[in-house]
Order: C-alpha cells, then sequence, then structure tokens
C-alpha cells in the first residue's frame, strides 16, 4: 500500500517520469499524490487530493530537473487531506520524503523532536523521518544522516529522500517493498560492482511495472538495506551503491533483468482492468498448472514429512487456503491447517523445524505474510511460497516456490490469481495423493470449459442478474465443503467492489442463526452441486425460499427453487474454480451499475504493505 516512485538521470522530466511512474501504482492507493521536484537549493512541491490518475501533467507548471520524488498514497495516520499527501518536508526544509509503511513509534520521535523546537504541520507519522534526517544532518553527511534515522524508526517500512542542495537520492527498506531499476546499465564495470552499478538513469519504486517501460534491468532492495545513487565523478552518469541499513557497510548486490512484458498490464479493449482479468481466466488456470514437476513433488514430499503443515494467505489468499483444507482432505486424505497471516503468530507454541509453511499471496508483499515468516525463520519452519509476482519479497524469502503464472493483475480485488491459486492447490492435493496424472486431467478439463462458458453472452446474464438486485441492501452466499470458503470470497467479491453488504456461510449454518437475516426478496447465492451434497445444500436454499428469498443457484444443474440460475460446468474437485467466476462478473456489473470504480475500490489498496 502506498506508492513510490523516484528517479535520477539524464532527462530533465524527471516530475513527468514520476507522476507517469505513480499512474502505474496508483493501485496500491489512490486517496492522495504528491511529488517533489529538486531545484536549486529548494524543492517545488505539487500535492493534491484525489487519484493520480485525473492529474494530467502537461497542465502542471513542472520544473525541469533530472531529480524528482512522488507518491500515491493509502492512508494508515491522518485523515485524506492535501497536508497529509506526501512528500513530507523537514520543518527546515532541507528534506523531502516518500514513505510506505508504519512508524510504530512516531508518537514519542515527534516529542523528542518538538523538544527541539521542530514544528509539525501534518497528522502523518511520515513527518517524523524527514525531521530525523535533518537532525542527523548536524552532525552527518546526508547518507549517513538517512541511515541514522533510519535505524530509529520502529516499524515495517520504505522510504525515498532528497536533500535540497544535492543531487543525491537515498532510500532506505525494511518491510515494504522498493525496486531499484537502471537504466542502460553498464555491465561492463561487472569485476568491480560489489555494492556497486551505473546506469544512465535510476529509477526506485514500489513495484516493478512502474519503471517496466524504460529499463528491465532491477536490483532489489532487501530488508535493511539502503542504496545511495549519485553522478558518476566523471559526471556522465550514475552510480548506485547498496549499503547494510544497520552497520553502513556495503552490500554486493545483483542487478537482473526481469521478463515482464510491459504491454501485458494494459487494459487493451476492456473498459476495467478487473473486466480484463476476470477474463483472462480462460487462458490463466492452464498456466498455472504449467509447474516444474520435480518442484511440485517436492512440495508434496515436504507436506507429506512435516509435523504439521501451515497454510497461510490473507483476505481472498486465505479463502484460497480454506478451500485447500477441503481438497487436502477430499483428494489426499490429509489434513492441513490453515490460518489467516494476521492470526500465524497465535501458533508460535506449535512450530518446530518439522512444520511446514505453505504462504499463498499474489502480491508477494503483504506485511502479515511476511510477518509470519519471520516467525517461521525464526523456528527454522521450511517455508513455500504460492506466489504471483516473481522477484517479490515472499517469493525471495521462500525455499521453495510454486509460480502462480497468472501475470500483472492490476485491478484490487483479485481474480485470476484466485482461481490460479485454487488451482495449484488443488493439483498439489493430487501430487501428494500420487495421483498427478489425474489432478493434471480434471483440471485441464475445468480450464478448456472456462475457455467455454467465459463469453459475452455468459456476461451479459450476470449483468441482467446485477440489474435486479443492484439496490438491495444485503446478500448472502452459501456453499458446502469446498464451496464453504467459496462462499466467503464471493462475499468479499461483492463487498469491496459493490458496497453491498454480503456475507457468506457453510449452508447448513444458516438456520442456527443468519435465517433471522432473510426478508422478503433477499438474495441468497447458493453453490449447488450436481451431484455430492446437492440433496442438503437445495434444503438449505428451501429454508430460505420458504420466507421469501430470492435464489440464485451456481449449479450444473438447475432447480425449481432457483429464482436465478447461473449454469456452471461439472468438474469435479476443480468445482470451487469454476463457481467463484461468475460472481466475479456478478460483482464487477453490480460495481459498474452502482457507478463504482471496480478497479479501484474506496479504502483498499492492492498490495497491503501493513500489518
Ligand atoms: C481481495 C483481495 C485481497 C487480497 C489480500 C492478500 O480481492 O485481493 O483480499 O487477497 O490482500 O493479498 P496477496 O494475495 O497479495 O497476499
Amino acid at each position: 500500500m502506498c506508492g513510490i516512485f523516484a528517479y535520477l538521470g539524464d532527462k530533465k522530466t524527471a516530475g513527468k517520469l514520476v507522476v507517469e511512474g505513480l499512474k502505474k501504482l496508483e493501485y496500491r492507493g489512490y486517496d492522495s499524490f504528491g511529488i517533489a521536484e529538486k531545484l536549486p537549493n529548494k524543492f517545488q512541491i505539487i500535492k493534491k487530493v484525489g487519484k493520480i490518475s485525473d492529474f494530467d501533467p502537461n497542465k502542471a507548471k513542472l520544473a525541469s530537473t533530472n531529480l524528482a520524488i512522488g507518491h500515491t498514497r493509502w492512508a494508515t495516520h491522518g485523515g485524506v487531506t492535501k497536508l497529509n499527501a506526501h512528500p513530507h518536508l523537514s520543518s527546515n526544509g532541507k528534506i523531502a520524503v516518500v514513505h510506505n509503511g508504519i512508524v510504530e513509534n512516531h508518537d514519542a520521535l515527534r516529542k523528542a523532536l518538538q523538544k527541539k523546537g521542530v514544528k509539525f504541520i501534518s497528522q502523518t507519522d511520515t513527518e517524523v523521518i524527514p525531521n530525523l534526517i535533518a537532525a542527523e544532518l548536524e552532525k552527518n553527511d546526508f547518507p549517513t544522516a538517512v541511515r541514522k534515522a533510519a535505524k530509529k524508526i520502529k516499524g515495517r517500512y520504505s522510504f525515498v529522500a532528497l536533500k535540497h542542495d544535492e543531487e543525491t537520492l537515498v532510500a532506505a527498506r525494511n518491510g515494504s517493498p522498493l525496486i531499484v531499476g537502471v537504466e542502460k546499465f553498464y555491465p561492463k564495470n561487472d569485476g568491480e560492482r560489489h555494492g556497486k552499478a551505473d546506469g544512465s538513469a535510476f529509477f526506485i519504486a514500489s513495484d516493478v511495472p512502474a519503471f517496466l517501460a524504460y529499463t528491465s534491468d532491477v536490483s532489489y532492495l532487501d530488508d535493511e538495506q539502503m542504496v545511495v545513487i549519485t553522478r558518476s565523478p566523471l559526471g556522465d552518469h550514475f552510480h548506485g551503491r547498496f549499503f547494510n541499513l544497520n552497520t553502513g557497510e556495503a552490500v554486493p548486490k545483483r542487478i537482473v533483468s526481469i521478463e515482464l512484458a510491459a504491454g501485458k498490464a494494459e487494459k487493451g479493449s476492456f473498459e476495467h482492468f478487473m473486466l480484463k482479468e476476470i477474463f483472462e481466466q480462460k487462458e490463466t488456470i492452464a498456466k498455472a498448472l504449467n509447474q516444474d514437476e520435480k518442484q511440485l513433488k517436492l512440495v508434496a514430499q515436504m507436506i507429506k514429512k512435516a509435523y504439521g503443515s501451515f497454510f497461510i494467505g490473507c483476505g481472498t489468499a486465505g479463502k484460497v487456503c480454506a478451500a485447500a483444507e477441503y481438497l487436502f482432505a477430499s483428494i489426499a486424505k490429509k489434513h492441513i491447517n490453515v490460518i489467516f497471516g494476521s492470526e500465524f503468530d497465535t501458533q508460535e507454541a506449535f512450530l518446530t523445524p518439522k512444520t511446514l509453511l505453505v504462504a499463498v499471496s499474489q502480491s508477494g508483499e503483504t506485511a502479515d505474510v511476511l510477518e509470519a515468516y519471520k516467525i517461521a525463520k525464526k523456528k527454522k519452519v521450511k517455508t513455500v511460497g504460492v506466489v504471483n509476482v516473481a522477484g517479490s519479497s515472499i517469493a525471495r524469502s521462500s525455499d521453495v516456490i510454486l509460480p502462480v503464472n497468472a501475470g500483472v493483475e492490476k485491478a484490487v480485488a483479485s481474480t485470476k490469481a484466485t482461481t490460479a491459486q485454487l488451482a495449484i492447490l488443488t493439483l498439489l492435493a493430487y501430487t501428494v495423493a500420487g495421483k498427478l496424472e489425474e489432478g493434471k486431467r480434471v483440471l485441464a478439463e475445468a480450464a478448456s470449459q472456462i475457455n467455454d462458458f467465459l463469453n459475452p453472452r455468459y456476461s451479459a446474464h450476470l449483468k441482467t442478474i446485477a440489474e435486479k438486485i443492484k439496490n438491495v441492501e444485503s446478500m448472502y452466499v452459501i456453499g458446502k465443503g469446498a464451496d464453504f470458503p467459496m462462499a466467503l470470497e464471493a462475499a468479499i467479491k461483492l463487498q469491496e467492489v459493490s458496497y453491498i453488504h454480503a456475507e457468506g456461510f457453510a449452508a447448513g449454518e444458516l438456520k442456527h442463526g443468519p435465517l433471522a437475516l432473510i426478508e422478503k426478496n433477499t438474495p441468497l447465492i447458493a453453490f449447488v452441486p450436481a451431484e455430492r451434497f446437492r440433496h442438503d445444500v437445495l434444503s438449505n436454499v428451501a429454508e430460505v425460499k420458504a420466507r421469501g428469498g430470492m435464489i440464485i443457484g451456481v449449479s450444473p444443474k438447475n432447480d425449481a427453487l432457483f429464482d436465478e440460475w447461473i449454469r456452471v460446468p461439472n468438474v469435479d474437485t476443480a468445482q470451487p474454480i469454476v463457481n467463484i467466476i461468475p460472481i466475479q462478473l456478478l460483482a464487477y456489473h453490480l460495481a459498474v451499475l452502482r457507478k463504482n470504480n471496480p478497479d479501484l475500490p474506496r479504502n483498499l489498496a492492492k498490495s497491503v504493505t501493513v500489518k
């Protein structure tokens, strides 16, 4: 959450480059934005409340400068106001900072700085950072001042700092992602490149796609590291040097060329990324199945040998793990423990070097999961990452990776990554059962059925249903077995983009309380299986129908109880994958009909890098 972008290089349009980069990071936070352009001995600051995508840099009076930083915000401390937007300046105006994360001890730091006469103008935790750096500058050079300031900060963070009178960019990371892009990287200097890189320009961003149009040569800043970018003594290019944030020692860094195609992250002919990504599921399931079988079998062995496996994820990824619990039980007759990333720390007592942690994450940057990794490492627990973003923090910290292969997912609401994760965990369950080939067959059949049914006519049918329910106050979703976590996932999808109150339940649980919420025409979405458990779920549906509920049946077979039938193919253990797709479409259409932006839902952000 929060997007950071910075540029130092040979172009004099740094401000415009930063705005363009921030637009690609908008999914990380979109309540306000700002940039700082470095002018001789001062900064030009532009801040605005609202979305960076609505900002036209050609209409703003951007400066001619080769050094600028910017930020698109997802508010944590302090309301959504221009004053609270980043960049933040030190009270003496010498330091500008953009920051992602939380300064947990900001209160104590703020009070200490106030005693020294520092005046604060915002309500943010961030404002202490430029002031800490400014205080350290009294005795240190700029990079050392940043390092010493960073050591005083408690919490997960990344930030980039500028000084009013230096052509230097300094960035520090401890928890939240920062990636350094090097344009026209000079590999000739390879031999002497310990802790050093040379390029015609440097980018620093929270995520790679932000600068992919300019370079695919990147270096990942790791936790407790900083990078200092300056002009080379010859003056014709720039140096990037990497240091340990604690000791100040230079650290060796590799520059890697990554393969993401910049164009893939564009909307194409679709009105929204969410719709495009839903339709991409025609291909992404098949891509997810394209796993290195050796790795798959290795993970299956790890699960079999482990004295307890914990599958963790947050939000949608957590629901995928919960579905996996049922899939492992039915396919592999194996129990796995499932817990949300934010709850994993409660399980510390059960962790031994024989425990296995399997983390599912689209972004690979979710703070709650990274915190779980910290505990796992401490307890010598082996880790497996089921991750979509290659090179992300979780991918780099995992002992083994099963790549999700869904491609860039831009819409905040996860769709194609969800079903790809489900496909991988289903395949893994089959591998644990020693039935990999059968698993591949079942899932390949599901992939081909999805390719078939996911078409504009199907989407139009979901839109018709959305028209009928677009003004309801609440709706409910039920399912049994692996469809129960899918009911929870369906509810998340409906909540986050339509803003309609939606809740998921295990089908049999309704009568134990939630049935009291059903009124005339309250929509109930029911995942009704074709065979096993069909009768049980239909009984629960009948109980709602008898109380006036409007029944939307998601099922391979129609039933007289359904007011609306959403047909899905009958695909055995891949049923949760095909069941969730129409609800993604329903949520999308509800959002559009209710005039919400489905790509950027209010209050949310794509990559949740705070605890
Ligand atoms: C909901 C959604 C979120 C994420 C959650 C975890 O549509 O996208 O609930 O699933 O924030 O994110 P990742 O998968 O990046 O760890």
